[in-house]
């Protein structure tokens, strides 16, 4: 069984919707830890409500991303991590991290990559008025959702959609498809 850590910042869904898609058996590992930065993240009530381990360290306590890493890094040691899953983490990754783990940490991110790349991607695409947008896992590199691209799924924007239904509908997506892209990565 591989082990994967959750990286989250929010509210986690994505977290939640892999962990059901293991509990139901389509994914062969195991989420060993959810990591979160932020004290408040929706993802830790979910983590801890369905027993799984759950780490918070804010990058401010520490002198530097460096030293915030390492002790990332001992977590993923300790728990002999496979692969690190960012699923709304909202922090660039390190050199630390990156090195120790390279080719082994993916990310979902809400477009088609290279197009809107960033913070508040569906607000940039619906704003753009594009006729499709949709999802993207990727492999994380040093920049802003820049990485090789692993997967990507088409989402259509409809005549007569708005921000919170285009949003509710690549969220619906994003919940068939990450765990289906990392059911691929894990039984590689
Ligand atoms: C998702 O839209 C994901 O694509 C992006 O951040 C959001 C996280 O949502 N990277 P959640 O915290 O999993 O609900």
């Amino acid at each position: 069984m591989k082990k994967l850590a959750i990286f989250a910042s929010g509210n986690g869904s994505n977290f939640q919707a892999i962990y059901e898609s293991m509990k139901a058996g389509e994914i062969e590992a195991e989420i060993s830890f959810v990591f979160t930065d932020k004290v408040n993240a929706g993802v830790i009530d979910r983590a801890k409500s369905v027993n799984i381990p759950v780490y918070q360290l804010a990058q401010k306590d520490f002198k530097s991303k460096e030293y915030f890493e390492q002790e990332i890094l001992k977590l993923l040691n300790e728990y002999k991590v496979d692969f690190i899953i960012l699923a709304g983490y909202m922090r660039l990754v390190g050199e630390t991290l990156l090195s120790s783990y390279e080719n082994r940490i993916i990310n979902i991110h809400p477009s088609l990559l290279p197009a809107f790349a960033g913070k508040d991607a569906i607000g940039q695409a619906f704003r753009a008025n594009v006729l499709v947008t949709g999802i993207t896992v990727h492999y994380v590199d040093a920049g802003m959702d820049t990485g090789p691209i692993i997967a990507q799924q088409v989402v259509e924007v409809n005549p007569d959609e708005t921000i919170e239904s285009l949003e509710a509908k690549i969220h619906r997506v994003e919940h068939i498809f990450y765990p289906q892209v990392i059911k691929d990565l894990v039984s590689k």
